[in-house]
């Protein structure tokens, strides 16, 4: 890894991630991809930034023959919950825009690391120790995409040498860049929410347990499968990753224990409760843990502790600039 592309860079994940791999590889290397989503002005001004839109063959190919870029972090996708509102768009930026990066790696030789998704199982999975290597028929959008996604990866692989790598991402809890548009981002929101009103009305019910990891961990899984010697993998894309499994109740009990007037309550989006019911209650990572060493480090407890910490200051800072 020597000169890297993120696509979706101002996204969720892009935005830390991004600037993750500028601290290791340097700020010169490391090009933020951007298209929809506004970059931060950190990341705009710690290094390069390009407009690539994945769905323009030609604009991905240009950026990654201008930089000499060796390695993709293609994180442009659209999430669970506006995938069922934009089946169509989902279908062309996950499947097409995936199409697009997989051939202009194959002719820059460039490795690929792609996240798939709990969203990659659905109600015939088994759902609870969900294992590596099990039954997937997604029933949602996202999830089609997703099995469609590990599939053309593993293809380019094995028919062509392109290096391509994925885990099976959780929902992702952060305190950056708010998730856009994903059954899981309750999970996120229900921490702004504890912060600002002690109160937050939850859009999954009570009992619904779903894998989750705090951001360090999702950064730290996409650059240690991207530095493991390809020798030492028998899967690739993807591989289940998880810290930790929880349902609102439990978040909720431990947010309490920080803030203990905060309340939540229910109002069950039909949608997204049916999609989340047929993803996975805990997955079994064993697999990850063996072939190439993933170990999270935040559980509930700790990720909880951090999240209202850096909130609670992130939070006032907005409140004062707002007020000025
Ligand atoms: N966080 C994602 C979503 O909810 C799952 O991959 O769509």
């Amino acid at each position: 890894m020597k000169n890297i592309l993120v696509t979706g860079s101002a996204g969720q994940i892009g935005s830390e991630l991004t600037m993750e791999l500028r601290r290791r590889y340097g700020n010169e290397n490391v090009v933020a991809g951007i298209n929809r989503t506004q970059p931060s002005e950190k990341l705009r001004d710690s290094g390069p930034c390009e407009t690539v839109d994945c769905i323009d063959i030609e604009a991905v190919h240009k950026t990654v023959k201008k930089y000499n870029i060796d390695t993709v972090f293609h994180l442009a996708a659209i999430l669970s919950a506006v995938a069922e509102a934009k089946p169509n768009l989902a279908w062309n930026v996950n499947i097409n825009g995936l199409y697009n990066l997989l051939e202009v790696a194959r002719e820059h030789e460039c490795a690929v690391f792609v996240p798939s998704s709990i969203g990659a199982f659905g109600p015939t999975t088994p759902l609870d120790d969900t294992p590596q290597d099990t039954i997937q028929r997604p029933t949602s959008m996202y999830g089609v995409t997703k099995v469609a996604g590990e599939l053309l990866c593993d293809y380019y692989f094995q028919r062509f040498g392109v290096d391509t790598r994925g885990v099976r991402y959780p929902g992702i809890i952060s305190n950056e860049t708010l998730p856009g548009g994903g059954t899981t981002d309750y999970a996120v929101e229900i921490y702004y929410e504890a912060i600002k009103k002690k109160k937050y009305t939850c859009n999954l019910g009570a009992g619904t347990f779903l894998d989750m990891m705090y951001m360090p961990d999702a950064i730290k899984a996409a650059i240690q499968i991207m530095e493991v010697d390809a020798g030492k993998l028998q899967h690739r894309n993807a591989f289940n990753v998880t810290a930790m499994s929880f349902d609102p109740e439990a978040v909720a009990a431990e947010i309490r224990k920080h803030i203990p007037e905060f309340t939540i309550d229910y109002a069950v989006d039909p949608v997204k409760q049916a999609i989340a019911d047929s993803w996975p209650n805990n997955m079994d990572d064993s697999a990850a843990r063996q072939e190439w060493g993933w170990a999270p480090e935040y559980t509930l407890p700790e990720m909880t502790k951090d999240m209202i910490k850096v909130l609670s200051k992130k939070l006032v800072v907005d409140d004062n600039t707002t007020t000025k």
